[in-house]
């Protein structure tokens, strides 16, 4: 028990790392103007993103499973999620670039110390050191966050990655995933989120769902076709939506003869055909499956799809097994700044020959963001709970810019239907 528990505490101090060089990377990319700014009203500035990570650990690791002394209690409600909209972040007194960064640093420092005292079994809190896992993961989406928001920013480019891999072999095509009941979500994850529990069978009649998410050519077909200039495609909000916010293509798309061209952190190229469509809301999704004669899967399909395993019936933790990612399986972890083209991951597919449902786009469903049966609030309301209802839509599967800490298969992620700042895009599915 003593060498698990060890190990455990050697897993958690890697990831806590891992998560911090991210972060580092991130907020040191930009000048201090860059950091401060805010580079769109749907964002923070990235100085508040640093600082309220590091805020967050300090009130779940230093106080709670800690019990230790507040390092900065009088900064607290400054990075409060709940209390200031990010519209009205810039106008708080933040700590400044260099306050934030030695703050968060003591955080750690003393986080790293409890690490080393805390037992890691026992209340639900620190057993199996969920407090700790909960708390990589805030880092992570944050990171993810602070990722998008890099996406909103003018200016040269500052982030470098190297391009996603080469299909081995195209994938097109629907799968059939028979009728029947499955296994979803999960009670024995250790770093499940609230919102992912508990497990329970949910049964999904006999429907195709697409071996990979929808591609720039396909989503310009749904253009050049006028998909946007035909109401009969959209929900009445989605119209509503369409009109009012004058969308006419992905966001960061512009016209260029008559292809496309995409920025992407600050490089514009012409879109690659065969990559999956990014930055496009919930309303487009819905539109464009419907043009395409299909619709969006639900969550229970995505899942299935993504989970189920026929020849055991039981569900995996990702589509190729129980294994966590590596760099064979998936396109994740900001490794690649952009999703890759269908085919690229072939050790990722699911057993029925689903491809790439973890990672290169969080794929919206038709879903509004419900607690599962059983559903208990966990370990504070407003990490699910404030948000449960039919104003959100759920994503699934993480993107290009989603870390593996923060993505599995029961991972679950919500979002206003008309929001596409995010790494979205979509497959469709439809009834057999
Ligand atoms: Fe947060």
């Amino acid at each position: 028990m003593t060498y698990q528990t060890d190990r455990l505490r050697d897993l958690v101090a890697a990831e806590l790392g891992r998560a911090r060089d991210r972060t580092t990377l991130l907020t040191e990319a930009v000048d201090d103007g860059d950091l401060t700014r805010q580079h769109s009203p749907l964002m923070s500035p990235l100085v508040w993103d640093l600082a309220h990570v590091g805020n967050q650990e300090e009130l779940w690791l230093v106080r709670d499973v800690g019990g230790r002394e507040p390092v900065r209690r009088d900064i607290d409600e400054l990075y409060d999620a709940f209390k200031h909209a990010r519209s009205n972040r810039p106008a708080l007194p933040l700590l400044g670039p260099g306050e934030a960064r030695k703050y968060v640093a003591t955080v750690r420092d003393k986080v790293l110390d409890v690490l080393d005292h805390a037992p890691l079994e026992g209340s639900p809190l620190v057993d199996r050191a969920f407090a700790f896992g909960m708390i990589v993961q805030h880092e992570q989406q944050h990171d993810e966050t602070m990722l998008a928001t890099h996406q909103l920013r003018a200016g040269a480019p500052v982030l470098n990655a190297p391009p996603p891999p080469a299909p081995a072999a195209p994938v097109t095509g629907e799968v059939l995933i028979p009728a029947g009941p499955f296994t979803m979500g999960t009670s024995t994850e250790a770093w499940a989120l609230d919102n992912e529990r508990p497990a329970h069978q949910a049964d999904v009649p006999a429907y195709w769902i697409d071996r990979a998410a929808v591609t720039n050519a396909e989503y310009a077909a749904f253009i050049e076709a006028g998909g946007y200039d035909d109401p009969h495609w959209w929900s009445t909000a989605g119209w509503d939506h369409r009109q009012a916010a004058g969308l006419t293509a992905p966001q960061h798309w512009q016209r260029d003869g008559d292809g496309w061209l995409a920025t992407q952190f600050g490089r514009t190229t012409r879109i690659t055909g065969e990559e999956p469509v990014v930055h496009v809301c919930y309303h487009e999704a819905e539109a464009y499956a419907a043009w395409a004669g299909k619709r969006l899967p639900t969550e229970a399909e995505w899942e299935k799809a993504a989970r189920w395993d026929p020849a055991t019936g039981r569900s995996r933790r990702f589509p190729w097994g129980d294994d966590p990612p590596t760099a064979a399986h998936a396109n994740l972890g900001q490794a690649h700044l952009r999703p890759a083209a269908a085919g690229a991951f072939p050790a990722g597919a699911s057993p029925l020959g689903v491809h790439q449902l973890i990672g290169d786009t969080w794929e919206w469903t038709s879903t509004d963001f419900h607690p599962y049966p059983g559903f208990t609030a966990f370990p504070y309301r407003e990490y699910s709970e404030v948000f449960f209802g039919p104003d959100y839509k759920v994503l699934r599967g993480g993107s290009f810019g989603t870390d593996q800490a923060a993505c599995r298969g029961t991972f679950r992620n919500w979002d206003y239907p008309i929001r596409r700042q995010i790494f979205s895009g979509f497959r469709c599915a439809r009834t057999a």
